[in-house]
C-alpha cells in the first residue's frame, strides 16, 4: 500500500518536503510520510510592534497552525519518512508533550508502532490525549524529561527502535525548513529571532536554516538568535546542568539539553543571547499575546514574547520574528476560565450580564 495518492489528478496538499526538498535528506526512493505541514503563517504583530516602538516590525512565526499544533511536525516528516525508507520496526521519543503528539500522529499516518516516554504528571492534557487518541504506547516514568531522554536512548542501543527526537539529524533538516519560509515571505532574514529554548533542537535547527539559505543566496544576512528559557529551567542560561527543572512552561522543562553545544554556537556565532522568563512573565505575555494579537500560543511558546518584552534597548526600525512553537489549546490548564453564572435567556437579564 503506498501512503500518497498517485492518481492523475489528485491535487495534495503539499508538505514542507515537497517544498524544499534540495535542502533535505531525501530521494526519489523516500516515501514521503506527509499531513501538509509548514507553510506557517508568518503574522504581522502591529501592537506588540507599537510596544517596542522605534518603528520596528515584529512578525509572528505562528508554528501552533501544523497538523498536531506544534513546530515538531516539521521535523517529524522528515525523521518518520527516513525512518520508513530505512525499513525502521517502529519509533521511539522522549518527551514533554508536544514530540510525542507529533511523532504519534506521523506513526499513525505510516502504519508503524510507535512508543512515547514521558515524565509522569507534567504533561499538558491536550498533548497527552493526542498520544493516546493517535495509538501511541505511553510509558510514563517518575522522573523529568532528561531522565525520559536517557531512558531512550538506552532503548535506542538495543536496536529495536529509530529515536525521533531532536538528536535524530533528520529532525533538524525538517525544522530548519521554517527559517526558509521566514525569508521567503519577509525577501530576507530578519535582524533578531526569538524563540523559547528547550531541549535546544529548535534554535540550532533555525541557525542552520537562515546559514544554509545565505549561503545558496537567498538572503544577504544573518539575525541575532535569542534563546529565551523558563527561569526555574535555564541551563544555558546558567551554563550548568539543574537537576530539578521547574516551570509552568512544561514544554521547555529541561535541565540538561541534548543539543546544548549547537544551541551555544548558534548563539554565540549570530552574536545572540539567551535570556530568562519567570513563569509570570510567560502567562502575562501568553494573555497578551492572545488578547491584543488574536494568537492563542502555549505557555513555552509565550516565552518568545515575554523576552521580547523585555528589551531595553532595540535597534530602530529593527525586523524582529518570535515563534510561537505550540497552539495554547493544548494546555488548556495553563489559564484559568473567568466565573461565568447562567442566565435567564431574556434580553434584560443578558444586557445586565454583559455589563450594559
Ligand atoms: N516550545 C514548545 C511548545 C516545545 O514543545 C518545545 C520542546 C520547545 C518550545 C523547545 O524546543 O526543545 O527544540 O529547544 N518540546 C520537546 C518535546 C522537548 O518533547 O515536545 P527545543
Amino acid at each position: 500500500m503506498s501512503i500518497n495518492a498517485k492518481g492523475a489528478n489528485v491535487n495534495q496538499t503539499r508538505g514542507l518536503i515537497d517544498r524544499y526538498r534540495r535542502f533535505l535528506p531525501v530521494s526519489e526512493a523516500t516515501p514521503i510520510v506527509s499531513l501538509g505541514e509548514g507553510n506557517t503563517p508568518l503574522i504581522y504583530a502591529a501592537k506588540l510592534s507599537a510596544r517596542i516602538g522605534g518603528g520596528c516590525e515584529v512578525f509572528i512565526k505562528n508554528e501552533g497552525m501544523n497538523p498536531s499544533g506544534s513546530f515538531k511536525d516539521r521535523g517529524m516528516t522528515v525523521a518518520v519518512s527516513k525512518s520508513m525508507e530505512n525499513h525502521a520496526r517502529a519509533l521511539i521519543c522522549a518527551s514533554t508533550g508536544n514530540t510525542s503528539a507529533s511523532a504519534a500522529a506521523y506513526a499513525a499516518k505510516a502504519g508503524i508502532p510507535c512508543a512515547v516516554i514521558l515524565p509522569a504528571g507534567k504533561i499538558a492534557s491536550g498533548k497527552l490525549l493526542q498520544a493516546f487518541v493517535h495509538g501511541a504506547k505511553i510509558v510514563a516514568i517518575e522522573g523529568n524529561f532528561d531522565d525520559a531522554l536517557l531512558m531512550v536512548r538506552q532503548l535506542a542501543e538495543r536496536g529495536d527502535f529509530v529515536v525521533v527526537n531532536s538528536i535524530n539529524p533528520d529532525r533538524i533538516a525538517g525544522q530548519k525548513t521554517a527559517a526558509f519560509e521566514v525569508v521567503d515571505v519577509l525577501g530576507d532574514a530578519p535582524d533578531f529571532h526569538f524563540l523559547p529554548l528547550g531541549n535546544a533542537g529548535n534554535i540550532s535547527a533555525y541557525w542552520a536554516g537562515y546559514r544554509e539559505y545565505q549561503a545558496s543566496g537567498k538572503s544577504t544576512k544573518l539575525p541575532a538568535m535569542i534563546g529565551i528559557q523558563a527561569a526555574g529551567a535555564a541551563p544555558v542560561f546558567h551554563n550548568r546542568v539543574i537537576e530539578n527543572p521547574q516551570t509552568i512552561a512544561t514544554a521547555i522543562r529541561i535541565g540538561n539539553p541534548a543539543s546544548w553545544q549547537q544551541a551555544r554556537s548558534a548563539i554565540d556565532e549570530s552574536r545572540g543571547a539567551v535570556k530568562i522568563a519567570s513563569d509570570e512573565e510567560i502567562l502575562d505575555s501568553q494573555k497578551w499575546l492572545a488578547q491584543n494579537e488574536g494568537i492563542f500560543a502555549e505557555p513555552a511558546s509565550a516565552a518568545s514574547i515575554a523576552g521580547l518584552l523585555q528589551l531595553k534597548e532595540v535597534p530602530n526600525k529593527s525586523r524582529i520574528v518570535c515563534t510561537v512553537t505550540g497552539h495554547g489549546l493544548k494546555d488548556p490548564d495553563a489559564q484559568r476560565i473567568g466565573k461565568i453564572e447562567a442566565t435567564p435567556p431574556k434580553i434584560d437579564n443578558v444586557l445586565r450580564a454583559l455589563g450594559f
